[in-house]
């Protein structure tokens, strides 16, 4: 029987493609890890960059998976047939293995005889080509050769069909899209010759080029390749190569794919909209058996927020205004606000009622929603109760403002509703956008930065983004963490575990449990450690092991659901040691003794191939980032320029 329910549709596609040979790996977390420049996870193949630039996976050359996306820029659409704030993309990607043909064959394959979708409604679209890169007529043979029908094949440009860099450079390619007819009539040329009636389901991108600077030669190899930052928004758009960029062919072929899941649950269950759909339309009913009054944009407004934010909770993200706090934080709030709309009665809460219904619909697949269900609910009532403490009050402050203004509110109210009565600048547009008045953002911005001394990572950073930057000093940078990580532990001791990690090009911020201040002498101490871990030259090398494996070894690592069964463990140092011997040989033979291996810790890796690469490494700050844990922020200096990166030990 064709699978319709979502749960089923998700399992559907793991069965398929693990048949087909795709190692099935847990989607990784909404946040990011040891990724600064975006917030959140933006598409499946995020998680995956370093992969797709050539490190080898320990799942193999075939991998599949669900991946809880967020894509921040959709948050103001919201409301319509199709958007969504979080949705989940179902993926399956090849490593260097299978290319075009057998990528279209197992689409095609899944779409109609495991969700039995007619071939004759079914339409494709492939890149139409430009200066960069031929038309894409490949694609088309394959599809013609599944029995497509040359009518139903559009070619379409960049805008349309291509996908990547994720950054400014970096793998990207042709893609061919898959369309299903929606209308009851019959179907109608395809989305080149008949835009309308035609809804997307699933991405095949084809990663065969490199975007690469003019200048830097013909290196197919982007590992140390600066990837540049970049909004979410902007992930897929990209556009000529124009006189800076070139296209070179990549050796490591790819294919990366995405399908929507709720879309396509859309199409199983044939309802119109996503809200429709199984999953969502429940946690619709409990929207709208608290509300008093009728409003179908705030019940799915109301509907996608609170699902949004009870899974970036349970990924250990609270409200606050920076970062993916802020981003929480505007979705909650905008969520009430949907929720004075529809008269819901709240002499209480009412978000936790709405998350109850996420938690009970998500948790048998996502089973951090329920482990979590007391911080999810605690984080919503508390953040309703401070907003709804002010909202009141920020409103007729806002409606002054609005009797006030002739074509826009000025930056210094703006602020002050955001400072004083908690509105973000969203919601102050939004609201202004009814009024038919905008909103002075520069002047917003200036107040912003007048008054307050947010972090770093303030509003600049906070809408900027883009994919793990791979450069070497990154790559450098995230060695250097590893050697920090058990430098703590052997002068702090084992309570000492990696809370965070973030690195940029130029530092590293490293955050582990620890209950007090470090103690001057301690710093100098890790410091030290450190630095003669990298004056001793030790080889790092990874293999590959189950998670139980891993842990009889003694690695340390962040064990939880987002390891798969198969892990990447690397060592820094031999591991062939006489374990007697504390100052094991490596480290003896050179010019200062090190223990020997200095550090085993799970990680997906790129790292550098030995220690001296890294360079000289210093301790700028230790401070406090929350109750228990301490944060270190640290540089190198003086590495190596070109360097190489950790391999196999086979
Ligand atoms: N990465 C591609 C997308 O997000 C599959 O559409």
């Amino acid at each position: 029987m064709k699978p319709a329910s979502t749960d089923d549709i998700r399992q559907a596609f793991l069965d398929f493609f693990e048949s087909k040979g795709h190692t099935i790996i847990p989607g990784a977390p909404l946040v990011p890890e040891n990724d600064p420049t975006v917030l959140f996870t933006t598409a499946g193949m995020h998680p995956l960059v370093p992969y797709l630039l050539g490190e080898p996976h320990p799942g193999g050359k075939r991998i599949a998976d669900c991946q809880k996306c967020i894509r921040t820029q959709d948050i103001d659409e919201v409301g319509d047939e199709s958007h969504l704030t979080m949705f989940e993309m179902l993926g399956n990607w090849s490593l260097g293995d299978y290319f075009k043909e057998e990528a279209i064959k197992m689409s095609f394959e899944f779409l109609t005889e495991v969700l039995e979708i007619p071939k004759e409604k079914l339409a494709i679209t492939c890149f139409r080509g430009d200066n960069d890169a031929p038309k894409d007529e490949e694609a088309a043979e394959f599809w013609m050769g599944v029995g497509i029908p040359e009518e139903r094949i559009g070619f379409l440009p960049k805008e349309d069909n291509w996908w990547g860099p994720a950054g400014q450079t970096g793998p990207c390619g042709p893609d061919t899209e898959m369309f299903v007819w929606m209308n009851e009539d019959d179907p109608k040329g395809n989305p080149e010759t008949h835009p309308y009636g035609w809804m997307e389901v699933w991405n095949d991108v084809f990663m065969q080029y490199n975007k690469q600077p003019r200048s830097s030669g013909n290196r197919d190899d982007n590992r140390s390749q600066q990837q540049s930052h970049n909004r979410d928004s902007e992930i897929a758009a990209s556009g000529e190569a124009g006189d800076e960029m070139k296209f070179v062919p990549l050796k490591q072929k790819n294919v990366d794919t995405g399908m929507g899941l709720e879309r396509v649950a859309a199409v199983m269950q044939e309802c119109g909209n996503v809200y429709e759909t199984d999953c969502l339309q429940s946690i619709m009913d409990r929207v709208k058996s608290l509300a008093d009054a009728e409003g179908l944009k705030h019940q799915r407004i109301i509907t996608d927020h609170i699902k949004a934010a009870a899974f970036i909770i349970a990924d250990g993200i609270l409200p606050s205004n920076v970062d993916q706090g802020y981003v929480l934080r505007r979705l909650i709030r905008r969520a009430i606000r949907s929720g004075r709309y529809l008269k819901i009665e709240h002499d209480g809460t009412f978000t936790p009622t709405i998350a109850d219904e996420v938690i009970k619909q998500y948790s048998s697949v996502y089973g951090n929603l329920k482990e979590k269900e007391k911080e999810i609910r605690d984080a919503l009532s508390g953040e309703e109760l401070q907003f709804g403490k002010t909202l009141k009050e920020g409103m007729k402050q806002f409606e002054k403002a609005v009797e006030k203004a002739s074509t826009e509110i000025d930056g210094v109210t703006a602020f002050h509703l955001y400072d004083t009565y908690g509105f973000p600048l969203e919601l102050t547009k939004e609201l202004a956008g009814e009024e038919g008045l905008k909103v002075d953002e520069k002047g917003f911005k200036q107040s912003f930065e007048e008054h307050q001394k947010l972090s770093r990572a303030g509003a600049e950073q906070r809408f900027s983004g883009g994919l793990a930057d791979q450069s070497s000093e990154t790559t450098k940078l995230h060695t250097a963490t590893h050697l920090l990580n058990a430098a703590l532990r052997k002068v702090l001791g084992d309570h000492v575990y990696q809370k965070g990690s973030n690195i940029t090009a130029d530092r590293l911020r490293f955050d582990f449990s620890h209950p007090e201040k470090m103690t001057k002498e301690q710093i100098a101490e890790v410091e030290k450690l450190v630095n003669e871990a990298i004056e001793a030259d030790l080889p790092i090398k990874y293999h590959v092991t189950d998670v139980e494996g891993a842990k009889k070894e003694g690695a340390i690592g962040v064990f939880d659901e987002r390891y798969g069964n198969e892990v990447k463990v690397y060592v820094i140092g031999k591991n062939d040691c006489d374990k007697d011997n504390a100052e094991c040989a490596v480290g003896a033979q050179r010019a200062v003794p090190v223990q020997s291996p200095f550090s085993i810790e799970i990680c997906g890796g790129p790292h550098v191939a030995s220690t001296s690469m890294i360079g000289k490494f210093k301790i700028k700050k230790e401070e406090s980032s929350s109750s228990g844990v301490r944060r270190i922020k640290a540089v190198v200096e003086g590495g190596t320029e070109n360097i190489e990166i950790a391999e196999e030990d086979k």
